[in-house]
């Protein structure tokens, strides 16, 4: 039967890609921004052309000639000298005003310098970021249907075994049955992928008198469901090992079943 693990999603493996959705927006902000500026650029490169050329010119009266600047309209009939001067200034006035264009696209060439070199700084810093986090996430030192939990590797099975069966799984992976010993881990292994009917064994049982961890370890903070352990309460059943039923509140889920019922399991090992 092929295996189907739920291990393949981690939420922390979730969480980095929404980062690492964020850090992609950000560099589309960064590349939007530095296209505007190239826009601008332009537009001022087109205008200092404009101006070079007007520099570029001996103003003499040659240039206020009309024959010259029989395009424009209104100045083909101008007859006498006076209007002609008159044409000068109004060459002179739209050349000051272009040089004021100019002035104020300089400047804001300056203040998109200013911004792109943050935006740059800010891109680089970005990448950087990307870089450790897709290494971090690439080093997690979990085999592949592994999810890395707090610092430590835990795989959930998709098939179910009897818990001995599921625990010799276990160790043949080189961990063992999970052992849950903080109100941390208990959270955090709670509804895994949001499923609320999970159920799977735990490293724990009774079979030699007390519940054991399998690690050795005594049970110091349970988890019991209401009313458990009942070591089968009125069906005269043993009921030596402990499961985790998620449809039941976060702290207060574990129950003990025969250990010969089948269950998916956890298991959980050092990074
Ligand atoms: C104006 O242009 C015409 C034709 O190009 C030329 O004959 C004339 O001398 C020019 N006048 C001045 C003042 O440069
Ligand atoms: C919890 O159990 C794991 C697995 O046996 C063990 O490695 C870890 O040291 C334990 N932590 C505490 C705080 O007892």
């Amino acid at each position: 039967m092929e295996m189907d693990y739920v291990n393949d999603f981690p939420r922390n493996q979730q969480k980095t890609s929404g980062n690492l959705q964020q850090t992609e927006r950000r560099l589309g902000q960064v590349l939007f921004l530095s296209f505007g500026l190239l826009c601008v650029i332009q537009a001022v490169l087109n205008v200092s052309l404009r101006l070079t050329l007007y520099y570029g010119k001996e103003w003499t009266n040659s240039d206020c000639n009309i024959t010259h600047t029989s395009d424009y309209n209104q100045l083909t009939e101008v007859q006498t000298g006076g209007e002609t001067i008159n044409h000068c200034n109004k060459l002179q006035e739209s050349f000051n005003a272009l040089t004021k264009e100019k002035n104020q696209l300089q400047n804001l060439i300056t203040i998109f310098s200013n911004q792109l070199s943050m935006a740059l700084e800010q891109n680089k810093k970005l990448q950087k970021e990307l870089k450790d986090k897709c290494s971090s996430t690439d080093s997690s030192g979990c085999p592949t249907d592994w999810r890395e939990i707090g610092g430590r590797c835990y795989f959930l099975s998709s098939e179910m075994k009897t818990w001995v069966e599921s625990r010799n799984y276990c160790q043949r992976q080189g961990a063992d049955l999970v052992v849950i010993n903080s109100t941390e881990e208990q959270r955090a292994l709670y509804r895994l992928d949001g499923d609320h009917e999970l159920l799977f064994w735990i490293g724990l049982d009774g079979r030699d008198g007390d519940f054991k961890w399998v690690d050795g370890s005594a049970l110091t903070r349970p988890f019991w469901q209401e009313g458990q352990p009942d070591d089968g309460g009125p069906n005269t059943k043993v009921e030596d090992c402990v499961e985790m039923y998620h449809h039941n509140p976060v702290y207060a889920n574990w129950n003990d079943a025969p250990c010969e019922s089948t269950r998916r399991w956890m298991c959980e090992k050092a990074e």
